[in-house]
């Protein structure tokens, strides 16, 4: 037996089981499994990795942070970002991965235009972490907008003409708008946005959430979290392989 999963909690539903678990069926891999490990605490990965079939595991909310002390080695971006999604077993060391990164990245690139020159990302957890590494290595410059402000962070109520007449790419890091909460979106000025801006929603369900429905009212283009999702998790099965 082949055992991967996904650390998590709550894990209600979750995106990575289902797909990988269709993915092994036609593979034709009849002794891999993905299953899902709700842990109300981090300790109980100790009980999970006593299991010697298990190959490696996905990482999500609260424990992408959380789970770094449990490596032996990291990638550079874990190192650089301090969050890991994605951890591989070998002779029971286990090596941390950011497929987020490759994901967001392989995403976003085929829609920027030239005047997509700056951004803002709005929150600043671990999903703005592996997309700010992104926007760094693409050159792009950034301004977080956050709930809390500080000298790196502006509030949302600080968004107005100016700043989006200079910042053509918005990002939504944060859970608004996330199922159930649909009605939830970034307090910005939307009225101000048009053709020249891009919104990018990490966020997967629903497909439009009310961020790039206002968006594209205003002719922006738009893209939600799914391609993401799925490149991060053929990222992981890449890396499972390596
Ligand atoms: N598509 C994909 O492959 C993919 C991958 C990873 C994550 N995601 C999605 O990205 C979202 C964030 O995930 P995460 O792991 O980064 O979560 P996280 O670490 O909890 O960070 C979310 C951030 O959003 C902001 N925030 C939270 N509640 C808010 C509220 N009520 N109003 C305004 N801001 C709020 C906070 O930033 P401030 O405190 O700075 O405001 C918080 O740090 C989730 O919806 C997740 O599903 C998608």
């Amino acid at each position: 037996m082949q055992r991967f999963g996904l650390i998590g909690f709550p894990l209600s539903h979750s995106f990575s089981q289902k797909y990988f678990t269709e993915k092994f069926v036609e593979l034709g891999l009849t002794d891999y499994v993905y299953e899902n490990f709700s842990l109300e605490n981090i300790e109980e990965l100790f009980t999970v990795l006593k299991d010697p079939s298990l190959r490696g595991f996905n990482i999500t909310i609260p424990y992408k942070k959380q789970v770094i002390p449990f490596l032996s080695g990291s990638s550079d971006v874990v190192s650089k970002i301090g969050a890991c999604n994605c951890i591989q077993i070998n002779d029971g060391q286990l090596t941390g991965y950011n497929t987020d990164v490759v994901g967001f990245e392989q995403s976003l690139v085929p829609f920027l235009k030239p005047n997509h020159s700056k951004a803002l990302v709005f929150g600043t957890g671990g999903a703005s972490a592996a997309v700010v590494f992104v926007l760094e290595k693409l050159n792009i410059p950034f301004q977080f907008v956050s709930r809390s402000v500080s000298d790196k962070v502006i509030p949302y109520e600080k968004i107005d003409e100016s700043i989006l007449s200079t910042h053509h790419l918005l990002i939504n890091t944060t859970p608004l708008g996330m199922y159930p909460n649909i009605e939830e979106c970034p307090d910005i000025p939307y009225d101000l946005l048009g053709p020249q801006h891009h919104l990018y929603d990490l966020i997967y369900n629903p497909a439009q959430t009310k961020f790039l429905e206002k968006g594209a009212l205003q002719g922006a283009s738009t893209q939600n979290g799914q391609e993401m999702l799925i490149l991060q998790a053929e990222e992981s099965w890449r890396i499972w392989n390596s």
